[in-house]
């Protein structure tokens, strides 16, 4: 029997959730998605007549929304109608490492992926496909049909006999690129038991995706396959990190090393940008899935393996922020230094695990005068991440504050402010319009001398070191 998908729930409107449904909703006018999350505000935003207040910033989904929201796409608080008129649920929640318990520190914490599973068991009606759409360790497909089908809510006799599938889809989108990802993704991976599940799951996709694009896999491969590929990627970003380290003591340079690489076919040109570590929630997350899983399972040797990519990656903002320490005469208390970018990555407002949290951090405990800039973060994400330190609107620069000899951050969204009496900027991400600034024209506002760090290489280091500014950029062993 062929089951047709005419109603979607996605519980979670996420970075995930948003853009996953946004182009479902693009590609299939007739399938009604119904977005729903516990976070009133969120959807308030997403419902919001003002775009500019989109909960979640990707280039293209914009346009997506202005085409489909209230056509065929809703978002909602009402988790209980919007489950119970769906013929296919997606979990889209989010499944931070956990802080405390068994675990801690390396496992997913899954109370709400839980959450989801008893929420569908409690609401949902006749036959309803549940497709894990969040990063997941391996099985939780199992702990989810578990509740599913041991569910005794007193409302099920009422609705008449449930019945469900599970399917695992993990989604491998990239934040920035988000709506092409989706668009014209290298795979879709569906894994399952059910065949019938699968291919109503299918017959979504194959509507803008080429069918030998959709890989199905059984579930535990699927689940696995998503955490494996994001380990794999970070690995090559450590690798890269650690290599930087050594071109700037060997008179190397790691742009020239990447690309001499990256002509191996074997190895390929792509993810070889050495930078200030990764960020963003999946990678730093799932590799800590993969070394519980390893540990659990008597496998010391493959959890130490891949613990060895996240200490790198750690090493290397660290090693970042005591390279500009040293750089500017071994101390930085009372200087003004002026980081560009704050987002883990450009093209993105999302700050989750960014290198800038944790370099930032570094200089305000060396008592750093911060003056953050992004042009998509806005303050209060910026006071969250940093809310051990205090933040000074004006008065941060004045003298008797200076005395206090104390780290402070300040945030701006106009560049101008940016270099004024600045001792060093910090480029963190790689925004393009940094790669635009003309230094001849900063030199002055700046206090001399002046260092410029670029940890993306993105500068165009003539105009740095023509307007005599001094310059470091990472990996270059060009001045030893
Ligand atoms: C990643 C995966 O790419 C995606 O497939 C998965 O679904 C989610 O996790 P994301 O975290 O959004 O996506 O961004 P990604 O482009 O992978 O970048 C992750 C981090 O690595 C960023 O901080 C980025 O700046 C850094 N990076 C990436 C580098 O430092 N160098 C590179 O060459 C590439
Ligand atoms: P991701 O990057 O995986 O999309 P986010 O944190 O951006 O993660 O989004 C996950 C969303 O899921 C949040 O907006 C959160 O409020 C929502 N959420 C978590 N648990 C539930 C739940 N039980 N019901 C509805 N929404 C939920």
């Amino acid at each position: 029997m062929k089951t047709s998908i005419k109603n979607i729930c996605c519980i979670g409107a996420g970075y995930v959730g948003g853009p996953t449904m946004a182009v479902i909703a693009d590609q299939c006018p007739e399938i009604t998605i119904n977005i729903v999350d516990v976070n009133e505000q969120r959807i308030k935003d997403w419902n919001d007549k003002d775009y500019s207040k989109l909960p979640v910033f990707e280039p293209g989904l914009e346009n997506i929304i202005k085409r489909c929201r209230d056509r065929n796409l809703h978002f909602s608080t009402n988790v209980k109608t919007h489950i119970s008129e769906a013929d296919m649920v997606f979990i889209s929640v989010n499944t931070p490492t956990k802080l405390n318990g068994v675990g801690a520190g390396e496992a997913s914490d899954l109370k709400w992926v839980e959450a989801c599973a008893r929420e569908v068991a409690a609401y949902a009606s006749g036959y309803t496909i549940v497709v894990e759409k969040s990063t997941l360790p391996v099985k939780t497909a199992e702990v989810i049909k578990t509740i599913l089908n041991t569910s005794n809510h007193p409302s099920n006799s009422e609705r008449g006999r449930c019945s469900f599938d599970i399917l695992s889809n993990p989604e491998f989108l990239a934040e920035g690129t988000a709506i092409s990802d989706l668009k014209y993704p290298e795979r879709v991976l569906i894994g399952g038991e059910n065949q019938q599940a699968i291919q109503a799951l299918i017959d979504i996709y194959k509507r803008w995706v080429p069918t030998e694009k959709i890989i199905s896999t059984n579930t535990w491969s699927s689940e696995l396959s998503k955490l494996v590929a994001n380990a794999f990627l970070a690995q090559r970003i450590s690798s890269i990190n650690s290599i930087s380290a050594l071109c700037e003591v060997t008179g190397a340079d790691i742009k020239e090393v990447s690309s001499a690489i990256g002509f191996d076919s074997r190895i390929g040109k792509k993810f070889l940008n050495s930078g200030p570590g990764f960020g963003g929630s999946c990678f730093k997350k799932d590799i800590l899935n993969l070394v519980y899983l390893s540990k659990q399972l008597g496998l010391q040797s493959v959890a130490n393996y891949w613990e060895g990519v996240l200490e790198i990656n750690k090493w290397q903002q660290h090693r970042i922020s005591k390279i500009i320490i040293e750089k500017l005469f071994g101390t930085i208390s009372s200087k003004k230094i002026s980081i560009l970018g704050f987002s883990f990555k450009a093209n993105t407002n999302d700050t989750r695990e960014s290198a800038s949290i944790s370099i930032c951090k570094d200089l305000l405990n060396e008592g750093a005068l911060l003056c953050i800039h992004d042009p998509k973060v806005n303050f209060s994400q910026v006071e969250k991440d940093l809310e051990d330190f205090p933040t000074s609107q004006d008065k941060i620069y004045a003298s008797e504050e200076k005395k206090l000899n104390q780290g402070k951050w300040k945030f701006t969204k106009n560049m101008e402010e940016v270099f004024e009496g600045s001792d060093a900027v910090v480029v963190l991400t790689e925004w393009s319009q940094y790669s635009e600034i003309k230094w001849e024209n900063v030199v002055s506002k700046m206090r001399a001398p002046a260092w410029v760090f670029d940890t993306r290489s993105i500068l165009n280091s003539d105009s740095v070191i023509n307007s005599g500014i001094n310059y470091w950029r990472l990996g270059d062993g060009s001045n030893i």
